[in-house]
């Protein structure tokens, strides 16, 4: 075994040695435990504010007994956690100073390799990013989904929140009734039980094989997600001692192999921007373009909400993610290397479909084709997206005049009103929603259809924004349009009425406005000035990238490995 990088630390002779080992000893630690033993960080996102983490110390206990039935020494650690229903103006805004939290708490402590704890959606590709950066031996343990929700004798779980707010805008829930769907939705530990931003960042990491099979859908109430916790303790100590640190596994046929199986199983649309930014960590060549290359084709094999009908408690029982990787082995790179040493296709060899209303054959799918899709056109020169699964057909081409918002705010104060002028054919645009212009890209892409349309029974229109949109969520939503409005893009140059025009099978979306005319409006635009002058914020808007590369912080890019040069004792 390669000498341990925790030595550096707890094998240390003379005064720094002491010092190293006997303030860990106030923990009471027996000196046995600085013998040489792999030292496992467990990196806990647990916070009683990110309510879908709030169970992580009862799962990094299960963690601890594994690493030390295989002979490992433990050490949990806390870094930042992001609670998606919680923190405001948006979790997305904090998702990179989470990585940096991950990454520089990994690098500066004697640690050998490392355990994520993570469930809400930004924890998760904040610490898988943060670990890209160090190289360590590192292997995901995920919190789990909630179990399904019961609401009324119906299964029920985030995606009805959206559902649920319409009947009450439209007066078929009442308040009464809409606020005791809360507790029946929200009925046990778990991140949101959908196929969701959380869910698919589990898929994700399951996926790319940085955890072990079976992870991604084990809801946080079942016992088995315990045994799994204690399972991937076992697997790190082993990583550490065969050296296979991160860089192995994240290779590009992981992330290939990754965005094939979020098609196939309607993953969210925000998959795009956590996966490009972890493949900006990592050094894979990875670009908005494969996305649509490599996923669009891929028919949908799951059906599960906000697209289908089923909830990942379902995917679970169904035989989960190991059963679609299955059955897509043909398209994938089945010999990607996974965190147990194995190749993702040995890991499925035995896995068996057990209900095939929730999980389809390669050969009768839900969908022929699901993924992402990517349009160009003068409003999105740099992309934009669209989940096609989660549209409506018939919207796919079409033309229709821009109803402007100019920001949430002006959405706010408009879209209720009775005299808005709008049509059914309308094309509502939102600006200044973007990573810069928000900042942090909240998740308020899937605006809701103006109130007076709404009671005229229309449930969706063509939206567009440089905002995203929750993983929970559906509609004909063209989302992270690059350049975004704010850096001037010609998303802020429309004006309410210009024509526009979708069309998905041709990958376009175009504003039917001439060059000439959007450089006179441009003479006359600013950027708004969102008086944030100082702090993480400040830095952030001046840093951040665009969403078709990620949106990491330009000078998080790349990683600078685990050794720490400068030793101040
Ligand atoms: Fe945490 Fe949905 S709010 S996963």
């Amino acid at each position: 075994m390669k000498k341990l990088r925790s030595q550096n630390w707890f094998g240390k002779k003379g005064k720094d040695g002491f010092i190293y080992r006997a303030w860990m000893k106030n923990q009471g630690i027996p000196d046995d435990e600085f013998q040489g033993k792999p030292v496992i960080g467990i990196c806990n996102t647990w916070s009683e504010l990110t309510p879908c983490n709030a169970h992580f110390r009862e799962l990094a206990e299960s963690v601890k007994r594994g690493i030390l039935e295989a002979g490992g020494f433990p050490l949990e650690f806390p870094v930042m956690s992001l609670g998606e229903t919680l923190i405001k103006p948006t979790a997305m805004l904090y998702r990179n100073l989470m990585s940096m939290d991950t990454e520089e708490s990994i690098r500066a402590n004697p640690l050998d390799g490392v355990v994520l704890l993570c469930g809400c959606d930004k924890t998760t590709p904040a610490t898988v990013m943060g670990a890209a950066s160090v190289g360590l031996p590192t292997i995901v343990v995920s919190g789990g989904p909630m179990l399904t929700g019961k609401f009324k004798g119906k299964n029920v779980a985030t995606s009805d929140v959206w559902r649920w707010s319409e009947a009450n805008r439209k007066g078929e829930l009442s308040d009464v009734e809409f606020r005791l769907a809360e507790g029946c939705m929200a009925r046990s530990k778990g991140h949101c039980a959908v196929m969701g931003t959380a869910s698919t960042m589990a898929c994700m990491v399951e996926s790319l094989g940085l955890c072990l099979p079976e992870n991604a859908a084990i809801p946080a109430a079942d016992s088995r997600r315990k045994v799994i916790a204690q399972l991937s303790g076992r697997r790190i100590v082993d990583m550490v001692r065969e050296d296979l640190t991160i860089d192995k596994i994240l290779t590009r046929a992981a992330f290939e192999n990754a965005i094939m199986l979020n098609a196939a199983i309607g993953g969210s649309t925000n998959f795009v921007v956590h996966l490009l930014a972890i493949a900006g960590r990592i050094g894979v060549d990875l670009t908005l373009d494969d996305f649509d290359k490599l996923g669009s084709h891929i028919p949908l094999l799951a059906n599960l909400q906000p697209s289908g009908d089923y909830f990942m408690e379902d995917f679970y029982y169904a035989g989960g993610l190991p059963v679609v990787i299955k059955e897509l082995d043909k398209e994938l790179h089945s010999d990607a290397l996974t965190v147990n040493g194995q190749s993702i296709s040995e890991n499925c060899k035995a896995s068996e479909c057990y209900n095939a209303e929730i999980i389809a054959t390669r050969e009768k799918p839900f969908q022929e084709a699901s993924g992402i899709a990517v349009v160009y056109g003068n409003l999105c020169q740099n992309g934009a997206i669209i989940k096609p699964s989660a549209a409506t057909a018939e919207l796919m081409v079409h033309k229709g005049k821009a109803l402007v918002f100019e920001n949430i705010e002006d959405y706010h104060a408009r879209i209720n009103d009775p005299n808005l002028e709008a049509d059914p054919t309308d094309v509502l645009v939102l600006k200044n929603v973007g990573l810069k212009g928000y900042p942090g890209m909240p998740e308020v892409g899937n605006m809701a259809v103006p109130k007076k349309l709404l009671s005229q029974g229309v449930t969706d229109m063509v939206r567009i924004s440089d905002g995203r949109m929750s993983g929970t969520a559906y509609g004909t939503v063209f989302l992270h349009v690059s350049p975004e409005s704010a850096a001037g893009g010609n998303l802020a140059l429309v004006e309410n009425g210009d024509m526009i025009e979708v069309d998905v099978p041709n990958r376009s979306l175009n504003l039917i406005v001439s060059d000439e005319v959007l450089a006179e409006r441009r003479k006359n635009w600013q950027p708004a000035d969102l008086g944030y002058n100082r702090g993480y914020v400040e830095m952030y808007i001046r840093e951040v990238e665009e969403a078709h590369l990620g949106g990491d912080l330009k000078f998080l890019k790349g990683n600078s490995g685990s050794e720490v040069t400068r030793d101040s004792h």
